[in-house]
């Protein structure tokens, strides 16, 4: 029997435990996040409700339950050291240290790891600690820069020219603002192409990859509106994307694995967990965006659900560093994912209202994210509420099957409608194709 934690409590969170339950071996599930997932509570023998920094308590559950290994869903408690901490109390988590986590924490670190081991993938940039020099970077770029502050900020600190910057003196304020903040700003070059996530598990030596994924960030349809946690997602059923090559999949695997390698030299200790780079596929090849260190959330909804291979295995072959020696295995299905969210959503959501998932079919992919259960029923929390994942052989037909259920949420919500549609799918092939030529 496995005794295994879950840290967190959204959609990401439910679907990890779901694939975790879906063992071969015997589970026993907990879980430990900020909320009362309805799901996650469904397959946990036991859950506790308390913030994500409080590791003296999530050490303590975890102790209390005889934890054989915990399997970390959020950025925040990794970036703080949770692994570190649970390691001192003898538990392994799937997850980088927080040494290791720097991959995502610090955006300054990364783009000077990949520089200094030659990897290629980087855009031209350049860090910055004072302004020395900083005005003179940006207009460099004509106007194609994009500045990033140097921390941790939930999707919120990297502003595009031309997206939320829309001169270089723009730029610059904002630049000074993140000097002011954090000490520290990354400019760097503006990548043009389409942008995909590769999420791959990761024991420190052999990197596996998932099917390729692509997250639609802005709010409203036709990529409109303000950045959110990410709206929904699709995957296709030969893993690749369909303005991808699979030269593009072999040069991001590489990059990947140039990191792992590249990041045990500097730091001397193997990068144990899930490593979720965001690419771009540009005219001149694939580029890094930036790397996450755990699951994409959406996109572990379109990859986990596929996993043949015993997820336990996998996390034990991660911890044990003996990934090489299985077999990792995915369905070849095309997955939608849709996120309903409360209007007015991200800036000004509607919260506490009720929504009723009694029509959606038993037999759809539900994942809960920021709801409320009560007595009387479910409650809009604020964030990203529901998770509809449907499978087909193709995108459109996953699409068709999402669409289809998610309209039958009945509440203050709404969802993004074109995401997996034919219009946008062929609209965004034919923009790879008249880069590339
Ligand atoms: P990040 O937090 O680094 O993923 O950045 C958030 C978003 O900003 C990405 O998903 C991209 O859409 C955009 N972005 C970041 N860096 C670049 C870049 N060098 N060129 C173009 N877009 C970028
Ligand atoms: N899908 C975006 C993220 O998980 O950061």
């Amino acid at each position: 029997m496995k005794q295994i934690l879950v840290i967190g409590s959204g959609a990401r969170e439910h679907v990890i435990g779901e694939t975790l339950k879906r063992s071969q071996q015997d589970v026993k599930l907990f879980y430990f996040g900020n909320s009362k997932n309805p799901g996650l509570v469904k397959l946990c023998e036991k859950y506790e409700i308390g913030k994500l920094d409080d590791f003296e308590n999530i050490k303590k559950f975890a102790l209390e339950n005889k934890i054989d290994f915990a399997v970390c869903g959020p950025e925040a408690p990794l970036a703080a050291g949770i692994t570190d901490y649970l390691l001192e109390a003898g538990i392994r988590v799937v997850g980088p240290n927080k040494k290791l986590a720097q991959l995502e924490s610090s955006k300054s670190f990364t783009r000077d790891l990949l520089d200094k081991n030659n990897i290629k993938g980087n855009p031209l940039y350049k860090n910055f600690f004072d302004n020395n020099g900083l005005k003179e970077y940006i207009g460099s770029f004509k106007g194609n820069y994009v500045i990033k502050a140097d921390g941790l900020k939930g999707g919120k600190g990297v502003k595009v020219s031309g997206d939320h910057l829309f001169s270089d003196e723009e730029g610059y304020k904002y630049a000074l603002e993140c000097l002011r903040d954090e000490g520290k700003v990354v400019v760097e070059e503006k990548l043009i192409g389409q942008e995909f996530s590769l999420m791959s598990f990761c024991d420190g030596t052999t990197v596996i990859d998932m099917p390729a994924v692509q997250d639609h960030k802005r709010a409203y349809d036709k990529d409109k509106g303000p950045n959110t946690g990410g709206m929904g997602s699709y995957s296709d059923a030969n893993h690749l994307l369909p303005f991808l090559t699979s030269k593009d999949i072999d040069e991001a695997h590489h990059i990947s694995e140039s990191v792992a390698n590249a990041i045990k030299t500097e730091l001397g200790e193997y990068y144990k967990g899930i490593l979720y780079g965001g690419f771009i596929a540009t005219k001149n090849g694939v580029s890094l965006i930036e790397y996450n260190a755990r699951f994409g959330d959406p996109e572990a909804m379109n990859v986990l659900p596929l996993l043949e291979t015993d997820f336990v295995l996998v996390c034990e072959a991660i911890l044990d560093g003996n990934l090489d020696k299985i077999n990792v295995n995915f369905r070849n299905k095309a997955m939608v994912c849709k996120y309903a969210v409360p209007r007015g959503y991200p800036d000004n959501p509607i919260r506490g209202t009720k929504i009723s998932l009694d029509k959606i079919p038993a037999e759809a992919g539900l994942y809960f994210a920021s709801v409320d259960e009560k007595e009387d029923g479910l409650y809009l929390g604020g964030s990203r509420a529901i998770a509809i994942v449907a499978e087909g052989d193709n995108i459109f037909e996953a699409e068709d099957k999402c669409e289809d259920a998610i309209k039958l949420i009945e509440g203050p919500v709404f969802h993004r409608s074109d995401i997996g549609t034919e219009s946008m799918i062929n609209e965004k092939v034919r923009m790879m194709e008249k880069l590339r030529s």
